[in-house]
Order: structure tokens, then sequence, then C-alpha cells
């Protein structure tokens, strides 16, 4: 069943009969746009650039080839019911979590969540309880949320509606999520789960459990990031018992444009089907990729380190993903940031991301040796230029601590009495908008918390450094807004 594609297949048989168009999209074929760009994309993937006409189904309302689609995607995901999501895992995430949590209440949240999750609380006016992951002050970056931190926290607020969980980070870390699944269930709360990251998951031993795996509720799972479909592509998984498939239905809906990409869905379809035919042997082969790459970093360039399962040590660090090689560089003496801008500038590399401390580079299906030993020899050469610092001059790891929550977010956000202070002088008010570095879009401080002299270090120094500072109103990140 796996080796079918019903809507792919269905879109190029509707286009090789070649109808004659009345329908949106405007470019009938790429017929009615400009040749420089019609050339360009080519023929196939505009006569597939279609809308949701009778014979192939609607995203809000399947009943044919989406929905025998779906039906495979949830086999192979091991889910009751698997919707698409063609507004990224971020419209999966909204949804997810506005199926379960309504204005005032309750749900339980990682702090160093994605910016999609800070706006699906504002928008639907849940109350967040954040709950503070682990800090690895060695590298400087967060991890997951500990069983015990998941157990005092309900405790704390038994009335929570839902827990939310990253599985796994962005940097390839997950927490021990079936046990707290299975803590949250006794207490009759559903789990849902960002796995923006984790869509291999399932399909591979060797890699942490999936969401689905690990007995979840929910989980958004961004297809297009690491299974190969096109970008903005990923799917919503869902397991019946907490939560209703049909309300799911009707909320994806109402965030979803009506004019679903066709060529986003199909890509979903087919992608589904590589990683369930052919995904264990794939990600064999990329595991070994990776892991060699690993070894190579740590044993023979001088000053990067790659962290694997070494740092595994508690329950919020509990599994890896071997696809992420995330390279500290602290000890060369430069940031993250820098080390990103050479590999674009002299060896035409581009990073996934790169903060004060790390680069973060992504082995996929898309890899080969070649690939591969092309960023270990630009890494070696690197490494080679920068002379190795004294122990004592290297960089303290700046960390930015978690904010308090003085009002809520969509008060905050939706409140009237704001003015705009400068950053420098604005310790101790309260935030009205977000501020982050993107990637990876974790808000530093979100409406209605209140803002830290440590916060504001925090902001200055990746500013500094040159890094993707946004989320304000002012650009240059001079004047932020709060509350009066
Ligand atoms: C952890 C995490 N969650 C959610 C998202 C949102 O995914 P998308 O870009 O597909 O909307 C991202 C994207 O960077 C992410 O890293």
């Amino acid at each position: 069943m796996q080796n079918k594609t019903p809507l792919f297949t269905k879109l190029v048989e509707h286009a090789s009969r070649n109808p004659i168009q009345f329908h949106i999209p405007a470019h009938k074929k790429g017929f009615g746009m400009p040749s420089e760009f019609s050339e360009f994309i080519g023929p196939n993937a505009l006569s597939i650039d279609l809308i949701n006409i009778a014979p192939l189904d609607d995203l809000h309302s399947p009943k044919g080839i989406i929905k025998e689609a779906q039906e495979l995607a949830a086999q192979a995901f091991g889910a009751d019911h698997t919707f698409f999501s063609v507004q990224g895992t971020s419209g999966a995430i909204m949804t997810m979590i506005m199926s379960v949590v309504g204005p005032g209440e309750k749900i339980l949240v990682p702090r160093n969540a994605h910016k999609s999750i800070m706006a699906a609380i504002i928008l639907s006016g849940a109350h967040p309880v954040f709950m503070h992951p682990e800090v690895d002050s060695n590298i400087g970056i967060m991890h997951g949320i500990s069983v015990d931190t998941v157990r005092v926290t309900l405790d704390a607020h038994p009335d929570a509606k839902g827990v939310l969980l990253i599985n796994p980070t962005y940097f390839g870390i997950s927490c021990d999520l079936k046990s707290i699944v299975e803590l949250s269930h006794q207490r009759g709360v559903p789990v849902i789960v960002d796995e923006a990251h984790g869509v291999l998951f399932q399909f591979h031993e060797q890699l942490p459990l999936s969401a689905m795996q690990a007995g979840a509720d929910m989980a958004a799972t961004s297809v297009h990031k690491l299974g190969g479909s096109m970008t903005q592509s990923s799917v919503l998984n869902v397991r019946e018992g907490f939560v209703s498939p049909a309300h799911v239905q009707a909320v994806l809906s109402m965030l979803h444009t009506t004019s679903t990409s066709y060529l986003l869905l199909a890509s979903l379809d087919v992608a589904r089907k590589n990683m369930a035919v052919h995904g264990h042997e794939l990600i064999d082969k990329v595991i070994r990729l990776a892991q060699g790459a690993r070894r190579t970093i740590n044993e023979e360039i001088p000053g990067m380190y790659c962290f694997g399962e070494e740092i595994l040590q508690t329950s919020a660090t509990f599994a890896h993903d071997p696809l992420k090689l995330n390279i500290t560089v602290k000890e060369l003496g430069v940031t993250g940031w820098e080390i990103e801008k050479i590999l674009r500038t002299d060896f035409n590399i581009e990073v996934e991301m790169s903060d004060l401390y790390n680069i973060l580079c992504i082995v996929t299906f898309g890899d080969t040796e070649e690939t591969v030993e092309a960023l270990l020899d630009a890494l070696r050469q690197i490494a080679a230029r920068f002379q190795l610092q004294e122990k004592q001059e290297l960089p303290e790891v700046r960390i930015p601590s978690m904010p308090l929550l003085a009002v809520s977010p969509r008060d905050a956000f939706y409140n009237k009495r704001t003015e705009v202070v400068p950053l420098r002088e604005a310790a101790g008010r309260i935030m009205a908008e977000s501020v982050m570095v993107y990637p990876p879009g974790i808000p530093i401080i979100m409406p209605g918390e209140v803002i830290t002299q440590d916060n504001i270090e925090y902001i200055l120094e990746n500013v500094k450094a040159g890094l993707p500072v946004q989320g304000p109103d002012d650009p240059n990140i001079e004047w932020i807004k709060v509350l009066k």
C-alpha cells in the first residue's frame, strides 16, 4: 500500500489530459505568466499547480485523493489520523494548540518554544505555564524538559488542559517523552508535540522515539524540514482518545488558506512513500555519514566540538538525533555567526543556522560522501586559520535568563496602553512585543514578560555579533514596546 501515491498520481493523470482551464490560478499551466519564470520553473511543475476542483478533492473537507493520501500517511506515521498542512509546521502547531486550549485555559509549555507556539497562545488566549528546560552552559543551548519538571508543574496546575513538548529540539535532543506521556495521561491531560525536527524518527530504531511511538496525542511533524517534501508542507498526526479529530479538522480549516498548493500536497504524498518504503535504508546511510563527520570533527579538527550521545544524562536529555551536527566553535575565539559567513564567502557552503557559539548543519537524504567531505574540508581550513584560545580567554557562555510572566501574553499583545522606550533602559518593564533571533525563532522575551538587565545584554550581544535579531516594530532593535 505504501508504494501508492494517490494524490500525486491523480494530479499527473489530470494534467496529462490537458484540460482547458477556466479556473484559478490565472497562469493556466504557465501560459499566463512571464516566460522568464515559467521556463525556469518548467511546464511539469506548473501543470500541477492546480486548485480544489472536484476531481482533485479539497483539504478543507477531504473525501477523495487527499483523504486517501492522508490515510496512507497516518498508517506510515503510526497515527489514527494525519492532516496535511500547507502552512508549514507553524500552521500545524497552531492548529494543535487551538484544538486543545481556549481562552484562560492553562497549557504547560517549555520556555524555549518556537514563535508559532507563542503566537497560538496569544491567538487562543490560553494561559501558558512555562517549564524551564535544562540549560547546557558548555554549548550555550537549551535542551528538553525533565519528567520531574512536568510532574511538579502538573502538581501545581492540576487544571491544565494540555502539555506541549518539543521532540527533538532544533539541536536534536529529545526528552523522555514516553514517561511524560504516561504521567500526563494518568492525570487526564493530553500531550501535544512540536515535532518540527522529528519526521524521520518513526522510520528508524536508532533515532529517538517519534511522538506517536511515545503515545502522544498530537504531533506537528515537519515533513519539509527533514523528510524531503517541499518547503512549507507538513503534517499533523493525531491519536484518538483525548482529542477529537473532527474538531482538529475544523481548527485546521480555520487557520488554512482556501487556495491550497497542490504542488506542496503532492510532495507530501511522495515524501511519505519514500520514507515508508525506503526510509530505513536511506536513514542507515545518512546516520553513517553524519556519525563519520562527527568523529572527524571531534578527533581531527582542533577547536571544534560536535556533541553526540555523551551529553545524554538526564530525562531532559534522553535521546539524540545523530543527523544534527551542532558544531561548537567557541574555542577558536570566533562566533558561530562569523564561521557561517566564512563558510558562505570562502567555501560556498550554507549552514542551517548559527549563534554566538555554534553552527548547526543537518545531514539528510540529499547528502553524499562528497557534500559531507566538502564541509569537513572547509572546517579543517577554517580551524587552521584561527589560533586556539587559551582556556582563560574563552568567551563566557551566556544564555538568556527566563523572564517572569507578569501579564498574559494575549493581554499584553492587545493592550492599547503601550509606549516605546529605549531597549537599554527597559529593565523592569513589561514587554508588549517579542524579541527573538531567527533561526531558531525562540523568543528571548515575549509579550507579558518582565524584561531583565540580563535579557537586554543578551539581545545587545546578539545584535553586536550581527545575528538576525527580529520581532520588535523597530527593526534596529534600539526601541521596544512596553506596557505603560
Ligand atoms: C522547533 C520548531 N518548531 C516549529 C517550527 C516551525 O516550522 P515551519 O517553519 O515549518 O513553520 C520550527 C521552524 O524553524 C522549529 O524549529
